[in-house]
């Protein structure tokens, strides 16, 4: 409890209009600097419930407090936490890339000169140079979700909410944006990614919550990674490596290639 954290949710349920039920008394919380995913299969409420911990939208039940406060104000949240929705056209709504880029920063009265130098930065990580003049619209799907994330980078968020980040982008921009992320986090930033995958978890999170509605299962992700019947009977895919791992035996079942590799070698 106390200071460190900056999430703290209980007892959320969501429905939407047409009578969804999308999530059920569902909990969560996170501290300074964590790194915490939501995983889950398709329709299990990961975006709803994503919405709802960055206060894009109110819960029909159940309590929320950010920074150990009931009403802390939106203006407040905007200012520190970072969002990448699902869909980048949600997100990317102005004539061109570069007023995309501008207007989270501005909303928030961020300098010029300091916009400048970040956008410097993320240009190095995302190539955005040669799309600032185009409207997003006309941006291809892993451009958009490029730009999507410089978007929500842009202000420097202190939170960075990531759901599906990584669908549309290839193996090498993936492995920079990670890469860049974790040297953020490093830096202090705190991150909350939903995937129905679960092979980037490991390198995007230390802790995981197993979403099916209800939160079924939570833990470091070593534990819940390697939980082949949780995982199993809620829809997901263990990943192969885990799989390979457990079916030899190892006790420590690993759950990225290297370690799979480092643990053979040390046999
Ligand atoms: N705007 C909406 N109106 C009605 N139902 C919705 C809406 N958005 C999502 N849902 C439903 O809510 C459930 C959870 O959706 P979502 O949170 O997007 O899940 P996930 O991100 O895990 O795939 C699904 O059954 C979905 O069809
Ligand atoms: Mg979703």
């Amino acid at each position: 409890m106390g200071d460190n954290r900056i999430i703290e949710a209980e007892g959320i349920t969501y429905t939407y209009p047409d009578g969804t039920l999308a999530v059920e008394n569902a909990h969560f919380y996170l501290e300074r600097g964590e790194r915490v995913a939501i995983v889950g299969p398709n329709g299990s409420g990961k975006s709803t419930l994503l919405k709802i911990l960055s206060a894009l939208m109110e819960p029909q039940e159940g309590s929320i407090r950010f920074y150990g406060k009931e009403n802390v104000k939106e203006k407040e949240l905007r200012k520190k936490f970072g969002i990448i929705l699902q869909n980048p056209d949600d997100m990317l709504f102005n004539a061109t890339v570069m007023e995309d880029l501008e207007f989270g920063p501005a909303q928030i009265g961020m300098k010029r000169n300091e916009f400048e130098k970040i956008l410097e930065e993320l240009d190095e990580i995302f190539s955005l140079s040669p799309l600032l003049k185009k409207p997003p619209f006309k941006l291809s799907e892993g451009e958009k979700q490029r730009v999507a994330m410089a978007c929500a980078l842009a202000t420097k968020p202190e939170v960075l909410f990531l759901d599906e980040p990584f669908s549309a982008l290839d193996v090498g921009m993936k492995r920079k944006v990670v890469e860049y992320l974790n040297k953020l986090n490093a830096e202090g930033m705190a991150m909350v990614t939903v995937s129905h995958e679960l092979d980037i978890i490991p390198r995007v999170a230390d802790r995981v919550y197993l979403l099916n509605r209800r939160v079924v299962a939570e833990g470091k992700v070593e534990e819940i990674l390697s939980n082949d019947k949780i995982l199993t009977e809620n829809g997901m895919e263990p990943l192969p490596v885990a799989k390979i791992a457990a079916a030899l035996g190892m006790k420590d079942i690993p759950l990225t290639i290297e370690e799979f590799i480092n643990a053979l070698k040390s046999k």
